[in-house]
C-alpha cells in the first residue's frame, strides 16, 4: 500500500497521501512528535492504537490546520472561541462536544461524546494538515507509557518498524505535550498541564486563576491520560535530589554538582523553557548510560515548571504498584 520508512525528505503531499490511504505518519509539532492517522478512518485509528500499544479506552487528540476547521466539527462555546483566538495555533488542546455530523471515528474518542482538538503552530505540522485537509488524530509518537519523542530519531527508535513515514522537522521547540483543558464550560478545567498555564488561561478569560481547576491524579474518567506512571525511562527516577548518589546519573538545572557519573544540566542558566525543551531528550540520553538510576534536581514550579514537574512525577512513579501499573497503560 504505502512506502514503509524512516526519516525521509518526503513531501507533505506524500504524507497526506499516506494518511488518506490509511497509513501512519509521524510528524513534528512544537510540543512533541505526533503519530498521525486519518481521524475518520477506523481501521487506520485501530492500527495507530496497535502500533503504540495504547489501550483502547484512552482517547486521541484530533489535529486540524485551522481553528475554523475545528469549529466546523466541534461545538463552539464562548470560552473556547476566545481561547482559540489567543492560543491557536499553539500548544493548547481543548476537549469539546462534537457536532452531530462529525465523522471522527468513535475508536479515536474511545467512545466518548467529546473529542480533544488542537491546531499546532509548527510549520511542518501545518503543511501536512493543510495538504490532508481533514482531522488527523495524533498521540505522541512513542510506545505507550514511555518518554515522548522530541526528535525524528526518537520516533524511529521507538516505532520505526511499525509506521509508514517519519517527517523530520528537527527538534521540537517546546518539548512537553500540549496543555489539555476541558473547554465545555464557562471556565476551563486543566486535564494536563503544559506550556499554556492556568494564569495565561485566566488572563484571557478575565476570570480568577482560582476558578480554573486541575484534574486530580485519581480522576480517571475526566482525565484518562493523567495518571501515575508515564513518560517513564527504563531506569528508576529519584526526584528533588540536590546531590546524586554514587552510581546514579544526574539531571540538574543550573550549575552541576561534582559527580563521578553521567551528568547533564537541563539549562546552564536555569531557564525553565530551555529545561522543558531538553527534558525528554536528556532523560533518554541518561537512560542509555549504564547506571543505578537517574537523580533529578528540584525544579521550580513556576510557569512551565509545573508541567516539567508533572512529567517528572510520572517518570518517577512506582512501576510495580498495581495502581500505577494499570495507570501506566493508559496513555
Ligand atoms: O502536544 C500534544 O498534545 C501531542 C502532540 C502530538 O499534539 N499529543 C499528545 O497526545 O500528547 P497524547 O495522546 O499522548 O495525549 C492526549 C491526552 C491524553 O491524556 C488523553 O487522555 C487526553 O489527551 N484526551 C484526549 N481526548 C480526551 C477527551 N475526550 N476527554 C478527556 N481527555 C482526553
Ligand atoms: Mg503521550
Amino acid at each position: 500500500m504505502v512506502n514503509k520508512h524512516h526519516i525521509t525528505a518526503a513531501t507533505f503531499c506524500d504524507g497526506a497521501a499516506i494518511l488518506r490511504a490509511g497509513g501512519l505518519v509521524a510528524f513534528p509539532t512544537e510540543t512533541v512528535y505526533g503519530l498521525g492517522a486519518d481521524a475518520c478512518n477506523t481501521a487506520a485509528v485501530n492500527r495507530l492504537f496497535a502500533a503504540k500499544g495504547r489501550p483502547s479506552f484512552n482517547p486521541l487528540i484530533a489535529h486540524l490546520a485551522t481553528a475554523e476547521g475545528v469549529f466546523e466539527i466541534a461545538q463552539e462555546t464562548p470560552s473556547s472561541r476566545l481561547l482559540a483566538q489567543h492560543f491557536w495555533p499553539g500548544p493548547l488542546t481543548m476537549v469539546l462536544a462534537q457536532q452531530a455530523h462529525s465523522q471522527i471515528s468513535t475508536v479515536a474518542t474511545a467512545g466518548l461524546d467529546s473529542c480533544a482538538f488542537r491546531v499546532p503552530a509548527n510549520a511542518d505540522a501545518k503543511a501536512l494538515l493543510t495538504a490532508f485537509n481533514g482531522p488527523v488524530v495524533a498521540p505522541s509518537a512513542n510506545p505507550s507509557g514511555q518518554v515522548s519523542p522530541t526528535t525524528a530519531g526518537h520516533v524511529a527508535d521507538g516505532l520505526g518498524n511499525k509506521i509508514d513515514l517519519i517527517l523530520d522537522g528537527g527538534r521540537c521547540q517546546i518539548g512537553l505535550e500540549s496543555t489539555v483543558i476541558d473547554a465545555r464550560g464557562a471556565v476551563p478545567r486543566i486535564l494536563r498541564p503544559g506550556a499554556i498555564t492556568a494564569s495565561m488561561l485566566a488572563a484571557v478569560l478575565g476570570c480568577d486563576i482560582g476558578e480554573i481547576t486541575s484534574a486530580k491524579s485519581d480522576d480517571a474518567v475526566t482525565a484518562p491520560g493523567m495518571l501515575a506512571s508515564h513518560y517513564a525511562p527504563h531506569h528508576a527516577v529519584r526526584l528533588n535530589a540536590a546531590q546524586p548518589r554514587p552510581g546514579e546519573a544526574y539531571l540538574g538545572i543550573g550549575e552541576l554538582p561534582a559527580h563521578d557519573g553521567p551528568c547533564l544540566t537541563l539549562s546552564a542558566s536555569g531557564d525553565l523553557q530551555e529545561a522543558a525543551a531538553n527534558l525528554f531528550a536528556m532523560l533518554r540520553d541518561l537512560d542509555r548510560t549504564v547506571i543505578d538510576g537517574i537523580a533529578v534536581a528540584p525544579i521550580a514550579d513556576d510557569g512551565i515548571g509545573a508541567a516539567i514537574n508533572d512529567r517528572l512525577r510520572r517518570a518517577a512513579a512506582p512501576r510495580d504498584d498495581p495502581t500505577a501499573a494499570a495507570c501506566r497503560d493508559r496513555v
